[in-house]
C-alpha cells in the first residue's frame, strides 16, 4: 500500500511525511517542484529509507502524475503543493494561478483518469485529500462568529483566491463525476521547518540577526494558530474517516493579534537566548506599512471535525510556540541554509 503526497518537502508537507512515516510501514511517494519554498534538507531523516520515494516534478505535469499513479497505484492521493504566501501573491500572482488552480486541475485529472480504471475495493477506498485554507473565507470583524464549513466564500488576495478556485475544482469533480475527495481548511500553521517568510520564523529569525520586526499596520489582525503536528493529525483523522465530498475545517481555537504573537517570541527569546546587547527583542519591533487587503481576522469553527471524528488539537499556542522557538534554536544550520540566495531577493524585493 502507499500514499501519494504532492508538495511533501514543503513546510506542512514535510512534517506530514515525518509523522506518517513515524506512524506506518505504508510508502510515501512525495512528488515536489522544489520551488524556493521546498526543502529536501526537512527530509534528511529518511535517507536510505525505502518507504519514501521522492520525485521532483510538478502537479501540473499530468503525464509525469499519471505515471506516477499507474507505477504505485497509491490507495489515496493527499495535495499540500501550492505556492502558499499571501505577499508573493499580491508581487507577482502568476504563479499561483499556475500552481494552485491549472495545477490542481491537471492532476484531478489525472487522478481522475486513475480512479476511472480501477475497480472493486481499490476504487471504493480510494481518496483524494485536497489542503486549503480557512482564507478563503475572507474576513471577520471582531465580533462575528468563527467560520463554519458553511462560510461564503469570499478570498480576498490572490493566493486566497487560487485556493478557493481550486476547491471548487475538487469540489465539481465529486459533484460531477463521483471522484471520491475530500477536503480540508486550515488556520496559521506554525511549528518545525516553517520558511523564514511566514511571521512566526520570520520573527525569529530577525530577532537572532539583531533586525528589526516587522509587523504590518497596526498589528491588531488576528490569526488562529495550530502547531503543524496537529494539523497533521487532523488531515490523517479526514482521511481515514472524512465524508466524501465534505469539507473538514482545522483550527486551533487559539485566536491572537499579531502583536501579541510577536511579544510572546520576544519574550521566549529574552528567555532562552538572551541578546549579547544585554536589550530585550521587543525593542526590534518596528511598525511598517500594511499588506494590501490585508484580512482583519480568521477564526475557525472546529466543531464539525471534532464531533464526526473526534480530532483535537494536543498543543496549546503556549506549549506549541515555546516548542517551535527551541527547535529554531536548536536548528540555525536549517534557518542558515536557506536565508540565502532566492530568499535574500525576495526579502530585498518585499522589505526594501
Ligand atoms: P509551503 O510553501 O511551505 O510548501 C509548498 C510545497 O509545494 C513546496 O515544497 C513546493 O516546492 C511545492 N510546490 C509548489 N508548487 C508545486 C508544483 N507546481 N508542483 C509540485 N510541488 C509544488 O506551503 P505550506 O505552508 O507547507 O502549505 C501546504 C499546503 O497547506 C498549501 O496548499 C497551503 O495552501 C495549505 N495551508 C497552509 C497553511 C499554513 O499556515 N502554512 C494553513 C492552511 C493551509
Ligand atoms: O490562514 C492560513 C494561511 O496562513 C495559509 O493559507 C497561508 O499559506 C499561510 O501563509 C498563512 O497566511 P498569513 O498571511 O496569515 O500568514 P503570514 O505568516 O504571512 O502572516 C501572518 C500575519 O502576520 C498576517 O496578519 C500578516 C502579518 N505579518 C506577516 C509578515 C510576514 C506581519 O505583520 N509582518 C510580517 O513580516
Amino acid at each position: 500500500m502507499s500514499i501519494l503526497v504532492t508538495g511533501g518537502a514543503g513546510f506542512i508537507g514535510s512534517n506530514f511525511v515525518l509523522d506518517w512515516l513515524a506512524d506506518s510501514e505504508e510508502t510515501v511517494i512525495n512528488l515536489d517542484k522544489l520551488t524556493y519554498a521546498g526543502n529536501l534538507q526537512n527530509l534528511e531523516s529518511l535517507n536510505g529509507d525505502g518507504r519514501h520515494v521522492f520525485v521532483r516534478g510538478d502537479i501540473g505535469d499530468q503525464v509525469l502524475v499519471s505515471r506516477l499513479l499507474e507505477e504505485y497505484r497509491p490507495r489515496a492521493v493527499l495535495n499540500f503543493a501550492a505556492e502558499s504566501h499571501v505577499d508573493r501573491s499580491i508581487l507577482g500572482p502568476d504563479e499561483f494561478v499556475q500552481t494552485n488552480i491549472v495545477g490542481t486541475f491537471r492532476l484531478l485529472e489525472a487522478v481522475r483518469a486513475y480512479w476511472n480504471a480501477l475497480d472493486g475495493d481499490a476504487k471504493t477506498d480510494f481518496r483524494l485529500l485536497h489542503v486549503s485554507t480557512d482564507e478563503v473565507y475572507g474576513t471577520l470583524n471582531a465580533s462575528e462568529p468563527a467560520f463554519t464549513e458553511e462560510h461564503q466564500y469570499q478570498p480576498n488576495s490572490p493566493y486566497s483566491a487560487s485556493k478557493a478556485a481550486s476547491d471548487h475544482l475538487v469540489r465539481s469533480y465529486f459533484h460531477t463525476y463521483g471522484l471520491p475527495v475530500v477536503t480540508t481548511n486550515c488556520s496559521n500553521n506554525y511549528g518545525p521547518y516553517h520558511f523564514p517568510e511566514k511571521l512566526i520564523p520570520l520573527i525569529i529569525h530577525n530577532a537572532l540577526a539583531g533586525s528589526a520586526l516587522p509587523i504590518y499596520g497596526d498589528g491588531q489582525q488576528v490569526r488562529d494558530w495550530l502547531y503543524v503536528s496537529d494539523h497533521c493529525a487532523a488531515i490523517r483523522a479526514v482521511l481515514a474517516g472524512g465524508r466524501l465530498g465534505e469539507t473538514y475545517n482545522i483550527g486551533g481555537w487559539n485566536e491572537k493579534p499579531n502583536i501579541e504573537v510577536v511579544r510572546t517570541l520576544c519574550t521566549i527569546l529574552d528567555e532562552l537566548s538572551p541578546a549579547e546587547t544585554g536589550k530585550s527583542y521587543l525593542e526590534q519591533i518596528t511598525f511598517v506599512k500594511d499588506r494590501p487587503g490585508h484580512d482583519r481576522r480568521y477564526a475557525i469553527d472546529a466543531g464539525k471535525i471534532e464531533r464526526e471524528l473526534g480530532w483535537k488539537p494536543a498543543e496549546t499556542f503556549e506549549t506549541g510556540i515555546r516548542k517551535t522557538v527551541e527547535w529554531y534554536l536548536a536548528n540555525q544550520a536549517w534557518v542558515k541554509n536557506i536565508t540565502s540566495g532566492q530568499y535574500l531577493e525576495w526579502v530585498e524585493a518585499q522589505y526594501s
